[in-house]
């Protein structure tokens, strides 16, 4: 008889356990999709033999004053996209089936879900982590596709995850962008020619970070290049550890570079990460 001391190592022999390894493979999302998504879709299918996509507009994720109510809604499109792309199963659930009883027993990951935007939008990473848990609990997914563009979720999930012992493993991919470096989001429908235009100094900010600055000096540096352009205001610009989203003093060892950028009335994130001098 084995005896395992570890949860690791609890998990691994369960593993082996069970018959020939079938891996499942969800995506979650909010619908609206675009390429980014797909790349999601994508490694999930070149990875597992079933793949789950989710389709939920969660509400519990948005604050009061935030586009709930008027965030995009492609159900038709989003299927197709979802069918052409080869995914099994399509859980899209109503509010109703997700929330019976309201929001009541919630998922909150202290001293990181405060961090990023969770300090900018209160409460959003207990609707993202409470949303998260559910879906993990319904679908019971072996590995769970996000991406980097959102890279505080990725964080709060990550601890969530390890703090709670899911038993499955994030995969998180990189950000997909638009030919001129602007990261794709649902929400850069909302963006008028003009603004789409302004937006641009995103990227172009953060896709060149000058070499050999202090994290002061980057920090400033950021402030000059996204709060001068017209049309844009800057609502955060982070430089922290990619898990604990705490500050860092010093790029050598590495840096998650977050922002948040309000473009007339749509904010707007992105990231870059920063690789360790080491
Ligand atoms: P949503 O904004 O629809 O994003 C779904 C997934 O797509 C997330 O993991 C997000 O990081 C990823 N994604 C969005 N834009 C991307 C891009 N340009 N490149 C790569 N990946 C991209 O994030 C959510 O929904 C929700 O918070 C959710 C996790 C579904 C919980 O409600």
């Amino acid at each position: 008889m084995r005896i395992l001391r570890t949860v690791a190592e609890m998990r691994a022999a369960r593993r082996e356990a069970i018959a020939s390894p079938v891996l499942l493979g969800l995506v979650p999302t909010m619908g609206a999709l675009h390429a980014g998504h797909v790349s999601l879709v994508r490694a999930a299918r070149a990875e597992c033999a079933a793949v789950v996509a989710s389709i939920f507009v969660n509400p519990t994720q948005f604050g009061p004053n935030e586009d709930f109510s008027r965030y995009p809604r492609t159900f038709d499109d989003d299927c197709a996209q979802l069918e052409a792309e080869g995914v099994d199963l399509l859980f899209a659930p109503a509010v109703e089936e997700m929330y019976p009883r309201g929001p009541r027993t919630l998922v909150e990951v202290e001293q990181i879900g405060d961090k990023l935007d969770g300090m900018t939008r209160p409460g959003h990473f207990v609707g993202v982590a409470t949303v998260v848990a559910k879906l993990f609990h319904i679908v019971g997914p072996d590995r769970a596709y996000f991406g980097q563009k959102d890279a505080a979720q990725v964080a709060v999930l990550r601890a969530m995850v390890e703090d709670l012992n899911f038993p499955l493993e994030l995969v998180v991919c990189p950000t997909v962008r638009d030919a001129d470096g602007l990261a794709l989001s649902s929400r850069n429908r909302y963006l008028t020619a003009e603004e789409r235009e302004q937006a641009r100094a995103i990227p172009g900010a953060l896709l060149r970070i000058p070499a050999g600055l202090s994290v002061e000096q980057l920090r400033a540096w950021l402030r000059k290049r996204l709060d001068q352009t017209p049309g844009l205001r800057l609502e955060y610009a982070e430089v922290v550890d990619p898990r604990t989203l705490q500050p860092v003093t010093d790029l050598r060892g590495g840096a998650l570079v977050a922002v948040s950028v309000q473009v007339g009335r749509t904010r707007l994130i992105d990231n870059v990460l920063l690789e360790s001098e080491r």
